[in-house]
């Protein structure tokens, strides 16, 4: 029970990292014909910090959005503490104090130059906000969390979702959108893809990934500590974290692209694994144009997986067999269910790190 206590917190430290604008239009651009007329809902965002409040309110009419929704969270350590949303705006009174924390609600109909400086910008949606003109600024009755009642509500209302939700509870807000059948353009950690549950859905094609899938660093609260974290020119901090990717069941075209193959199988360069019967293949690019059968390759080949050439077929937590059935005891290092390979040379057999299984489909 600690220990899973231990790894809940754990996980948890990475809740608070924030999208980059440059991130989200980075990704957002090859969606633009699919957001058009569309409710857009944002359930992990304050407004404060959420660069993906920023990035649909700035581009609300250039989208041609119907509406976006956004929630914040109370635990959030951010909660209501940023306030550069109405901070630069002299006409609206600086509170002197942190303010009391309530979870919100906001939902945006319009938006258009307010302050008649010619140009639109986030201090316009501040005062339509307080004028309550279009717009809804309202506090929510409970935390903001995604599955009370009053944010499911709100997710029934919505056309498509797009945030990056707490990477401690990624598995269950994918399971909690693909029950409401919505659709979504969400971040999360790529390694998420090992998992039973989303490895599933990948299979069975319901999601897949988006364009954008290696390492991305993001902005972290002042308060956050780990050697990994730096300073930037702006002074905020931030922090590098690989593997985050776009999951995603929005149409997206770079996945019909097909993987051109080159290598020719032979067995001593695609070694077979001591407890599954597939081969290792060191990267997407060696996969040998000639063999048939499964394959075991890292999970960052889910970036240029092709379901029209490729079958998924597992993973390795899941399909690894027992070393201790297999081999006698003290002859390979223990683990977690993983694929293992011979080690000429070595004392032990060389566990590898999570791998997908995948295999040629014969059109
Ligand atoms: C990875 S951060 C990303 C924040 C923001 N979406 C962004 O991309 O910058 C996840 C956010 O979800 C909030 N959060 C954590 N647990 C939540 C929950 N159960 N329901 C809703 N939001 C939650 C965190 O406080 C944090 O602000």
């Amino acid at each position: 029970m600690a220990n899973k206590n231990l790894q809940s917190a754990k996980a948890a430290r990475y809740d608070e990292f924030y999208t980059q604008l440059a991130d989200i239009e980075k990704e957002l651009r090859y969606y633009k014909d699919q957001l058009k007329g569309k409710v857009i809902l944002c359930n992990c965002d304050d407004p404060y910090e959420s660069n993906f409040f920023r990035y649909f309110v700035l581009n609300f009419n250039v989208l041609g959005l119907k509406q976006l929704i956004t929630t914040s969270y109370t635990p959030s350590p951010v909660a209501n503490t940023q306030l550069a949303l109405i901070g630069d705006d002299k006409t609206l009174t600086e509170l002197k104090s942190r303010p009391k924390i309530t979870a919100n609600k906001f939902i945006i109909n319009e938006v258009r130059d307010m302050d008649g400086d010619g140009a639109f910008d986030l201090r316009d949606i501040a005062k339509q906000l307080k004028a309550n003109k279009n717009n809804e600024w309202t506090p929510l009755k409970g935390t903001g969390d995604f599955r009370s009642p009053e944010s499911v509500e709100l997710l029934k209302r919505a056309d498509i979702v797009v945030t990056n939700p707490p990477f401690s509870l990624f598995r269950e807000y994918m399971a909690q959108l693909v029950k409401h059948d919505k659709q979504f353009l969400i971040i999360g950690n790529v390694m998420s893809a090992t998992k039973k549950d989303i490895f599933q859905l990948m299979k069975e094609n319901k999601i897949w990934l988006g364009y954008n899938n290696s390492g991305k660093t993001y902005q972290v609260p002042d308060s956050y500590l780990n050697k990994n974290v730096f300073v930037g020119n702006d002074g905020k901090k931030y922090m590098k974290m690989g593997n985050t990717g776009w999951f995603t069941n929005l149409t997206v075209t770079k996945r019909h692209e097909e993987i051109p193959l080159f290598r020719k199988y032979t067995p001593s360069e695609y070694p077979t694994y001591i407890n599954y019967n597939a081969i290792e293949v060191n990267r997407y690019k060696e996969i040998p144009e000639d063999y048939y059968g499964e394959m075991g390759l890292s999970v960052t080949f889910l970036d240029k997986y092709n379901p029209e050439q490729f079958e998924l077929v597992g993973s390795s937590l899941q399909l690894g067999k027992r070393m201790s059935e297999i081999v006698p005891k003290g002859t390979y290092s223990i683990g977690g269910p993983r694929f293992y390979l011979a080690n000429p040379g070595g004392r032990t057999y060389k566990r590898l790190f999570d791998r997908i299984v995948i295999k040629r489909k014969i059109v």
